[in-house]
């Protein structure tokens, strides 16, 4: 059979798994019942899912946990999040604990504007360009009202449209560099939807339009979380020595991009899994937190940290566009659900939330990477992936598991354990 097709989109369900298995699964019977397995017995539900995307042919689930006793700005929360690495959950619960008891996170959102750009070519002399557009301003802004009335009673709407000229960084190029508030919207359909307007009324013969796109890099919509304590109060023993040394590892990822890398990718595991959780895009928000590191022109860590008096300090911050109306928010019930239990946050809100919950997770990798190492919890909370891949049952796990209590973990450790207990007992 041919592995490429044309119409497949307009296959059935069934017309498509049946196609996908023939030309790609070994074991048809057993690929079929996998992705069967996946799909939802409720068939309105599976419908919703199907129709997110195109070409649906099952569901691909990430486990969808919380992570309870976060204290932000004095306000209880239990945080939503959905992700697959085992120790992220479980790191973000110690952290919240720890904080909880020291005064918990501290959050302020410093801006919310988001842009959008429309892009295009011109030839002509700049003095004439600037005419035109001073003139027609107030049109554009006009050939957006029946998009912005209703985002204008929320309290958003366009901020700002400014023309600019980027001829020195490309023969030919400007654009239309137009701001926006969103309110309680991610807004990317609201922004992309003004700019076609935009440049729809814009063109003319000597403008080419190229593209009309908001842009992922919102350094203006940034938030920022702290936490802070006496340095006596951060650790059990050797309390000044363990916070100089956390400081030392934020100013490593300050000073070399191949740690800051890695250091923000920590980071991002507890924004992502919030962003995802309530139904946001977490490429969106990666892409922007990423460009944002690398504001300075070499790419830096997201958190900072000092000690200062006496206190430790700890600090996020960070751009994040998310919504709390629209998009998936209202539509995945268990967005919906997560935003419940966050207790319906406005956008502001939500970034708070999610700021801190970056944090934290930086918190827990920097002070295991400080004090004991990454490995020893890493792999006590992988040690179930591992049972799993070994085919452990239940009472093997309890046994292994017990074993393992505070030694080291490791792939070949556990699989020669469950090799010795499945020879004695046999
Ligand atoms: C692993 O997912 C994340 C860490 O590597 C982050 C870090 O090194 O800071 C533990």
């Amino acid at each position: 059979m041919s592995k490429t097709i044309s119409g497949f989109s307009k296959l059935s369900k069934e017309e498509k798994i049946d196609w996908v298995s023939k030309n790609y699964f070994s074991n048809v019977t057993k690929g079929v019942a996998v992705l069967k397995q996946y799909a939802n017995q409720d068939l309105k539900l599976q419908q919703l899912h199907d129709e997110f995307i195109e070409n649906t042919i099952s569901n691909f689930y990430v486990p969808y946990a919380v992570a309870p006793n976060f204290i932000i700005n004095e306000k209880n929360y239990a945080i939503p999040m959905a992700i697959e690495e085992s120790s992220v959950v479980a790191a973000a619960s110690l952290v919240a604990k720890f904080w909880s008891t020291r005064g918990g996170f501290k959050a302020d959102v410093i801006s919310t504007t988001k842009v959008g750009q429309v892009h295009f070519m011109y030839s002509g002399s700049f003095e004439k360009l600037r005419e035109y557009f001073l003139k027609i301003k107030a049109k554009l802004i006009e050939s957006t009202s029946s998009i912005t009335t209703n985002m204008q009673k929320r309290g958003g709407g366009i901020a700002e449209i400014e023309l600019r000229n980027k001829t020195t960084d490309l023969d030919n190029y400007y654009q239309l560099h137009v701001t926006f508030e969103t309110a309680d919207s991610m807004g990317a359909n609201f922004i992309n939807s003004c700019l076609e307007a935009i440049a729809n009324s814009f063109k003319k013969e000597e403008i080419e339009i190229v593209m009309s796109i908001l842009s992922n890099y919102v350094p203006d919509c940034l938030v920022r979380a702290e936490v802070s304590c006496a340095v006596s109060d951060f650790f059990p023993k050797n309390a000044e020595f363990y916070a100089k040394k956390f400081v030392q590892a934020v100013k490593i990822a300050n000073a070399e991009p191949y740690r800051a890398v890695t250091h923000n990718k920590g980071i991002m595991n507890g924004i992502d899994a919030v962003v995802l959780a309530t139904g946001n895009d977490f490429r969106a928000v990666a892409a922007g937190a990423h460009a944002y590191a690398s504001r300075s022109g070499s790419y830096k860590s997201l958190t900072n940290a000092k000690i200062e008096n006496g206190r430790f300090y700890f600090w996020i911050e960070i751009p994040l566009s998310v919504g709390t109306v629209g998009g998936l928010t209202k539509l995945h019930p268990l967005a919906k659900l997560s935003l419940e239990i966050l207790q319906y946050p406005s956008a502001k809100e939500l970034m708070q939330i999610i700021a801190v919950a970056g944090l934290a997770q930086n918190f827990a990798a920097l002070k295991a990477l400080t004090t004991t190492g990454i490995q020893q919890g890493h792999m006590k909370m992988h040690l179930n992936n591992i049972l799993n891949q070994l085919e452990a049952n239940v009472s093997e796990k309890r046994v292994i598991i017990e074993k393992f209590k505070g030694k080291t973990v490791s792939h070949n450790a556990i699989a020669e354990a469950l090799h010795v207990l499945r020879t004695n007992l046999s």
